[in-house]
């Protein structure tokens, strides 16, 4: 096996937000093992490069903190090839149980920071015409729940903000990448304890975190020439249609 085909990835450099758990992590993992030298924010890592990974404590929804952490990877690593805004927030509430504290977080998490990472990043992008933004939504990004007013909206704003992205940087060869996932077994779900209400899907029956790692690493591989633009991934049976 060639180097190119078993780290296609060799001498990129990869931003995964919310990468301390879940989805970030495992995504974070196969980034680096196709060959990406991988930098990782979360708000419970500790900052400091070890030998596997680059990690920041950041919290993405504090503009102050992402614009410091940004600039501190663009004058250490370098600007990332490929951007995974991935860090969220997930609950279910029906409307009239939801505060508006809870749909201020939620928005803050899952709408505001990708958009302070991507507005600190894509011109970064746009002015070397190379590079990857990817943006993990949600089978929420597209259709409806109940219990889904803070989550719905952050995540069917999130998509419109990477489709305006997207159409922006139309004409550049910086490539984007909305990887919608439906249920993932991750601690996300903890609070919702899924196994015990009915209509939702059993943890068991749940993708597992490296099931996106594999869609986004994937779509990150493939020739220049390929623009992966959206991913809608769901476990088998799942019928998200009708
Ligand atoms: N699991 C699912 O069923 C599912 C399905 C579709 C889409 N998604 C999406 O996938 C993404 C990851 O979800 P997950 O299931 O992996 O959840 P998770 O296991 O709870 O992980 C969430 C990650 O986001 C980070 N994070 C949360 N708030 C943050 C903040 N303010 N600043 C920095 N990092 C923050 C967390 O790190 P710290 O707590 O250390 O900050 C953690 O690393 C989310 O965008 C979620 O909406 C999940």
């Amino acid at each position: 096996v060639s180097a190119a085909a078993s780290a296609p990835l060799q001498g990129n450099v990869a931003l995964v937000t919310g990468a301390s758990r879940g989805i970030g992590l495992a995504v974070a993992a196969a980034l680096r093992e196709a060959g990406a030298r991988v930098v990782r924010l979360a708000r419970t890592l500790r900052t400091g490069a070890g030998g596997e990974y680059t990690d920041f404590r950041c919290d993405v929804t504090d503009p102050a903190s992402v614009t410091d952490t940004i600039a501190k990877i663009i004058a250490g690593p370098g600007v990332p090839d490929i951007v995974v805004n991935n860090a969220g927030t997930f609950f279910i509430k029906p409307l009239e149980d939801t505060t508006a504290e809870d749909f201020a977080t939620a928005l803050a998490t899952n709408l505001t920071a990708p958009f302070l990472v991507a507005r600190a990043l894509v011109p970064q992008l746009r002015q070397r015409n190379s590079g990857h933004l990817v943006t993990i939504g949600s089978i929420s990004d597209h259709r409806t729940f109940p219990g889904n007013a803070a989550y719905g909206a952050s995540k069917h704003g999130v998509r419109a903000l990477h489709e305006v992205i997207a159409v922006e940087l139309r004409g550049t060869l910086v490539r984007t990448t909305l990887v919608s996932p439906g249920p993932v077994d991750t601690v996300i779900w903890d609070s919702v304890d899924p196994d015990s209400r009915s209509g939702f899907t059993r943890r068991k029956d749940m993708l597992h975190p490296e099931d996106i790692a594999r869609a986004v690493t994937w779509a990150v591989t493939q020739p220049a020439r390929v623009d992966v633009t959206e991913i809608r991934i769901n476990p088998a049976g799942y019928s998200p249609r009708g």
